[in-house]
């Protein structure tokens, strides 16, 4: 059967150009050999991009490092008036500076969290299957994690509302770490699913903390509603996480920040963000978080461009020509929920057969809880040859497999 690779666009940015990423102490490449122990699978694993950044970005990162003297950094009000500009621009949302303050990292930034908002004991709502360290950040803390997993419906996922509310009823549970959207099954949640989860968690005073990393990669013309933006209410009853990071592929800077209007919560995060002297953060975090977000929205459209083509693409390609897997169309982020349990194998048999015989790294459904056993994550920020390379190799080593179509 003949196979169009017909989604080509005129894009004034390159996002075809392959970028060699070896030498660069990638994750995604350096720990192929440890992970997939095949230090050769094409890597859509780790979720960063293999993306060139805003050319911005490199310009005012040239333009810093030509000053010799790298010293500890402060962020200048600009940083704050940035975001402040890129939420409104891009979300509709309506914030004053003084709700910001800064995180290393999302995921440090729930950790942190965490400690200021609970006790060792408390539970702490989440929804899997979901970012694995969602459930590290708890644990780790001694926490409990209690699961409300997402219910698969017709080849979508949705919340679980009525166990939702019989787990904010419990006293002993007094946070919910909402991901929104939702890595990895993509959903993109609604207005409406917000509001219900929101009134649930205020009327058993439940605290939602909101990562919105992936929020600025919406796709497919759905709009992304911050948890916080929807009433005063969930305001007050949130701290909201987001970044630059996902979006510009800047990962490496360990920026990020919160939002959050509600003074005595922000109070609380700052002691704990003080307490472990993490409030500086790194010198070049400002300067590539202001290039992003001032300069960087052009870039962003054609980004969005490129990931929507590379979706429509692998999923032709499945459709067509890998009947064994089922996708859940996301929308949002660059990263697919595949369903491998057609072939009716074990997790073991799926993960070897992907690393070894078919030479792609995809990350390992379970890692995202029980609910991601039968399931990989693959990653589409590559440009559309790498990934047509992987899919071929899938789709060879299933036809040696002998499987049944
Ligand atoms: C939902 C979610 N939160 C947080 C992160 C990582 O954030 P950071 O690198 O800022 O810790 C990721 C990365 O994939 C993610 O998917």
């Amino acid at each position: 059967m003949p196979f169009f690779y017909n989604y080509k666009t005129i894009l004034m940015f390159d996002f075809d150009k392959p970028i060699n990423r070896l030498g660069t102490s990638s994750f995604k490449y350096e720990f192929r050999e440890k992970y997939f122990k095949n230090p050769d699978v094409i890597p859509l694993w780790v979720a960063d991009m293999d993306f060139a950044s805003p050319p911005a970005i490199s310009e005012a990162i040239k333009e810093r490092i030509e000053h010799p003297v790298f010293g500890y950094t402060v962020r200048n009000s600009s940083f704050n008036t940035s975001i402040k500009n890129w939420l409104y621009t891009k979300h509709s949302w309506d914030i004053e500076t003084s709700w910001l303050e800064f995180s290393p990292g999302v995921v440090s930034g729930l950790s942190m969290a965490v400690l200021a908002y609970t006790k060792p004991g408390d539970g702490i709502i989440i929804q899997p299957p979901v970012y694995p360290p969602f459930f590290s950040v708890v644990k780790d803390n001694d926490r409990n994690a209690m699961h409300n997993p997402l219910i698969l419906d017709n080849g979508k996922y949705i919340i679980n509302f009525e166990e939702l509310e019989q787990l904010a009823s419990k006293p002993e549970n007094k946070m919910l770490i909402l991901c929104s959207p939702h890595n990895p099954i993509g959903r993109l949640w609604s207005e409406e699913e917000l509001v219900k989860l929101g009134e649930i968690c205020i009327a058993n005073d439940v605290l939602v903390i909101s990562d919105e990393i992936h929020s600025d990669l919406a796709i497919f013309g759905n709009k992304h509603t911050p948890f916080a933006s929807i009433s005063e209410s969930f305001a007050n009853n949130s701290v909201t996480f987001m970044a630059p990071s996902k979006t510009f592929n800047i990962a490496g800077f360990s920026t990020s920040y919160i939002i959050c209007k509600n003074r005595e919560l922000r109070t609380k995060y700052r002691r704990i963000l003080h307490s472990l002297h993490l409030y500086t953060g790194h010198l070049l975090g400002g300067v590539v978080l202001e290039a992003a977000y001032d300069h960087g929205a052009e870039w962003l459209d054609e980004l969005i461009l490129y990931l929507e083509g590379n979706i429509k693409f692998v999923e032709e390609f499945i459709s067509i020509r890998l009947p064994w897997i089922t996708l859940t169309k996301p929308e949002a982020t660059y990263l697919l929920w595949l369903d491998f349990r057609k072939t009716g194998w074990d997790q073991d048999t799926i993960t070897s057969f992907l690393a070894k015989d078919a030479n792609v790294g995809l990350n390992n459904g379970t890692l995202f809880g029980e609910e991601g056993r039968g399931f990989m994550r693959m990653n589409i920020g590559s440009p559309r040859s790498v990934l047509h390379a992987a899919l071929i190799n899938m789709e060879k080593a299933f036809v040696k497999s002998n499987l049944n179509r």
